[in-house]
């Protein structure tokens, strides 16, 4: 594809213990609202300068006042010491007016759209019945050059499951950038050998997140040795052979993969319960977890360009110009966060890799 390339790499030192990155951005998170958002925001924000936020409220984001006012309640939440800038998006619903992406867009309030499948995840029953239905508003992010996030899965009840994302990207995507070849698009939270390939020969103005749990774990996580909601996200982790095509593309230095982790916390009870919420909270270790996996695949040098280069090459934003440090330290990672600071407020979320030991952590200065 058009963003498909290899660019400037990093040759850092890796004898050191240590690795500085320029400072990463997460293109894909879910800060949800209300009272836990402070101590949401507050992972996200101790590592990331900035964040593409999440749309899929209840209700969602679907006008220019509504993202800008809960811009404001995000920004309120993080202290004056910090520096963090949510970056918001839309979200498609078929009959969102026209005005609300030209003028959002041009305003500088959105930095993209983003397409939910109607019932395709977490807050997603004002998404977009078919993709037909939102043509006219894909003409005119096409003819803006507005970026479109895609959730890649059709929702079919007839098609299996770990199949959704395949045949979205055949039967939904592929049509669909043929009739707007030059919208931009990012196809988001990647979980298959097929979209990794897709987003590599396509053609098309496409790029990829890839989030941390989808390099970690395949399927089985969700079933060891019982029943384990804390492994399930949507889109579905899949087989073996798909994580390792997700590894090799993460740390392939290819310009059309970024760092994005889909980071969504749920509630204990809400994970507890005989119908669990699709979601990982992943975000308070996120970068320490990347940074894993790229030592496993004997691509740290390649972590920056993942991590800090792509996203804003292929969003056609400025690169951050502050840096962060991880230091090579094993650390255990708690069982159990505690989410909201006000009141009696005290709620528990499992972060990802709970209880599990990493070996990279950020060096406090
Ligand atoms: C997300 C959420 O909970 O908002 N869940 C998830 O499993 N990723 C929604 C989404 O991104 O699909
Ligand atoms: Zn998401």
């Amino acid at each position: 594809g058009l963003f498909c390339r290899f660019l400037k790499l990093n040759i850092l030192n890796l004898s050191s213990d240590q690795i500085t990155l320029r400072q990463p951005d997460d293109w894909h998170v879910h800060l949800r609202d209300g009272e836990t958002l402070g101590s949401i925001v507050k992972h996200t924000s101790r590592v990331f300068r900035r964040a593409v936020v999440m749309p899929n409220l209840d209700p969602p984001i679907t006008s220019i006042e509504l993202a800008k006012n809960y811009r404001e309640r995000i920004l309120k939440t993080v202290p004056a010491d910090i520096a963090f800038t949510p970056l918001m998006t839309a979200y498609l619903t078929d009959n969102l007016p026209i005005d609300v992406l030209v003028d959002g867009f041009r305003e500088g309030v959105f930095i993209g759209a983003k397409l939910y499948p109607v019932n395709a995840t977490t807050n997603s029953s004002y998404g977009v019945s078919d993709i037909h239905a939102i043509d006219v508003l894909l003409e005119a992010m096409e003819r803006i050059d507005m970026p479109l996030l895609i959730h890649g899965e059709v929702t079919d009840l007839d098609v299996d499951i770990f199949d959704r994302e395949a045949v979205f990207i055949e039967q939904k995507l592929e049509p669909m950038l043929r009739r707007f070849p030059k919208i931009r698009v990012v196809l988001e939270h990647i979980t298959t050998l097929q979209a990794v390939q897709f987003v590599e020969t396509s053609g098309f103005r496409l790029a990829a997140t890839i989030t941390p749990h989808h390099l970690h774990i395949n399927r089985n996580a969700m079933f060891a040795g019982g029943l384990r909601s804390d492994f399930y996200c949507l889109p579905v982790v899949k087989r073996e052979i798909h994580r390792l095509a997700l590894r090799k593309a993460a740390t392939s230095g290819k310009s059309c993969f970024f760092l994005g982790t889909d980071s969504a916390p749920h509630l204990r009870a809400y994970k507890e319960t005989a119908c669990a919420c699709a979601g990982i909270f992943n975000a308070p270790y996120a970068i320490e977890s990347y940074a894993e996996i790229f030592e496993e695949e004997n691509a740290l040098d390649r972590l920056e360009a993942f991590a800090s280069e792509y996203g804003p090459a292929f969003y056609g934003l400025g690169l951050n110009k502050s840096s962060i440090t991880l230091e090579r330290k094993k650390h255990i990672v708690p069982k159990m966060l505690e989410l909201g600071t006000s009141g009696n407020l005290k709620e528990s979320v499992v972060p990802f890799h709970a209880g599990e030991t990493l070996s990279w952590r950020i060096l406090k200065n």
